[in-house]
């Protein structure tokens, strides 16, 4: 049986860990949805037309290495604001939410316009300082030299384009748990996850 759970947030919310760890815990595939923006963005900065790559994106440009750093982070928030990027983007998306077995998406409009029949939404937040904190250390542990205003600059810019943009914008579905990691741990923030997921599969079973 399909099922399906849609996680949205601001950048560096924990949107991935939270998901990447859902999936393992219930046995659901895991798509960080971001990476398809980030590889057309890659693919722009490479000198390709934006729609034309999003088109033309292969599983492959989803390893490519420096994904994570703000430059493609930008590349990838201006790519995501083109109305074609986007819709090049959908069959993609909606064939893995679809898949027998569960699927666990994660990105800004999974439970708004991806999948708004998702059967769990979550809204991962926490403070932007935090997420800017959390993406540093990520970013130097992985060998990039860079500063904590540099993060913080990038994160707060694009979930600011994100947000006004008028295709798909940053926004919590109505039916979305909120979820603020800014004072939990990982494990916290997954365990709640968790018990939010089983909630709704409890509350349907049958009997
Ligand atoms: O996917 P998204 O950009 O929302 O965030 P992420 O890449 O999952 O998380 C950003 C960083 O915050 C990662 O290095 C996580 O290990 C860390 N983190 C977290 O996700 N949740 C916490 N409660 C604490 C740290
Ligand atoms: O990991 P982080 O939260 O920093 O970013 P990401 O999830 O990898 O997304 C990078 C950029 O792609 C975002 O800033 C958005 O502009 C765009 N994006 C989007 O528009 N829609 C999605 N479903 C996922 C990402």
């Amino acid at each position: 049986m399909a099922f399906t759970i849609a996680i949205d947030g601001p950048a560096a919310a924990g949107k991935g860990t939270v998901g990447r760890q859902l999936a393992a815990h219930f046995g659901y595939a895991h798509l960080d949805t971001g990476l398809l923006y980030r590889a057309t963005g890659r693919r722009m900065l490479n000198g390709e037309g934006a729609v034309e790559a999003a088109m033309n994106l292969r599983p492959e440009d989803l390893g490519a290495p420096d994904l994570r750093t703000p430059e493609v982070g930008q590349a990838a928030s201006r790519v995501a604001a083109i109305p074609e990027v986007r819709e090049a983007l959908i069959d993609f998306q909606r064939a893995f939410a679809t898949r027998a077995g569960g699927a666990v998406l994660d990105g800004r409009d999974i439970g708004t316009v991806i999948c708004p029949d998702a059967d769990v939404k979550l809204y991962v937040t926490a403070g932007d300082e935090v997420r800017a904190a959390r993406r540093l250390a990520e970013l130097t542990s992985t060998g990039h030299d860079i500063d904590f205003q540099t993060v913080l600059a990038d994160l707060r810019q694009r979930d600011a384009r994100d947000s006004a943009r008028a295709d798909a914008p940053l926004k919590p579905a109505e039916d979305a748990i909120l979820l603020d990691t800014s004072q939990l741990t990982i494990d916290e923030a997954v365990a709640t996850a968790i018990a939010e997921v089983e909630r709704v599969q409890a509350a349907r079973a049958p009997g």
